[in-house]
């Protein structure tokens, strides 16, 4: 009788815990186990939807092992009493120095750079070779100032940055005065900043919120860097705004569609990608892993879970 079910393999630390509720059965075969399932920990790359969850008439907790929820339906586990978690917290920082590599990446073109490298085309230090440009003294514009904006935010105060923000949620004002961080419009975000960094989650409201009419009021000459989601920005428009301006370059590690990222994107020399690595260090991955296990571990014995979604 299996009482969770894992979509991804888990580490052994996680699955102990696990073990101690019950049974543990996937990812082999992770869909057929479902009928029994009490609890289902999973990941982002899986749809959570209603005919899914339809499969678990006896589910209790979805435990998310990451922070976007997105792809779970929250309606549908509302409905029929399932909690929903994710792992917010643990893997803040490792988002946060990774959009700070696509950043500096991004400004100083370290992508060109070690293409051309790679390519035999560097034969020697030139003075007008490589050039980039500085980060002190630029404006750093944050969409979207949670967790992970917020320790975006501390990195840049380091490299003498400027911030501003736009956000859902006022910061707290010791956040403010801390970070030194002006609130500001959508429409200021994008006249004003030399960087615009995206750090909201992706809901109806946000997504397409850079769409081609939002590119187009950016600063000419700035670089838009994604560690969120990719619906967020029109990747159409984004191409064309790094083809024919304003925009500089951008840094991506997120995609509208990630299991097709699109030709004219891969073709533009001014863009870093990355596969999707914000949280992709050995200690953070460990960490998701494991709460969401505490997570369903808690709901299977009759405790709160750690970290709901509560919306
Ligand atoms: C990763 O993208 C996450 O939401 O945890």
């Amino acid at each position: 009788m299996t009482r969770i079910v894992t979509t991804f393999p888990l580490p052994d630390e996680a699955l102990a815990l696990l073990r101690e509720a019950g049974p543990v059965a996937g990812p082999e075969g992770w869909r057929d186990a479902l009928a029994d399932a009490e609890a289902l920990v999973t990941i982002l790359t899986e749809p959570i939807d209603a005919a899914l969850i339809d499969r678990a008439p006896g589910l209790r907790i979805v435990a998310n092992a990451a922070a976007g929820y997105e792809h779970v339906d929250l309606a549908a586990c509302r409905e029929r009493g399932i909690v929903v978690t994710n792992t917010p917290d643990v893997l803040t920082d490792a988002t946060a120095d990774l959009t700070f590599a696509l950043i500096l990446s991004a400004v100083r073109e370290l992508s060109r750079a070690e293409r051309s490298l790679r390519a035999g085309e560097f034969h020697g230090w030139g003075f007008w070779d490589y050039l980039g440009c500085d980060l002190a003294g630029k404006t750093l514009g944050i969409y979207g100032m949670g967790r992970i904006g917020r320790a975006v935010a501390r990195r840049a105060l380091a490299f003498g940055m400027r911030i501003i923000h736009h956000s859902r949620a006022p910061l707290s004002p010791d956040d403010a005065r801390a970070l030194e961080a002006e609130a500001v419009s959508f429409d200021d975000l994008l006249a004003r900043s030399d960087v615009v960094s995206l750090h909201a989650p992706l809901t109806e409201e946000t997504r397409h919120a850079f769409d081609r009419g939002a590119l187009g009021r950016m600063r000419r000459g700035s670089y838009l860097v994604n560690t969120a989601r990719g619906a967020l920005v029109d990747e159409a428009a984004l191409v064309d705004a790094l083809r024919d301006g304003p925009l500089a370059g951008a840094g991506l590690d997120v995609y509208e569609d990630e299991t097709a990222i699109p030709p004219a994107l891969l073709d533009l020399p001014n863009v870093v990608l990355l596969p999707h690595v914000g949280s992709a260090t050995r200690e953070t991955r460990a960490r998701m892993a494991m709460l969401a296990a505490r997570n369903a571990h808690a709901v299977l014995t009759g405790r709160p879970p750690l970290t709901p979604v509560d919306e």
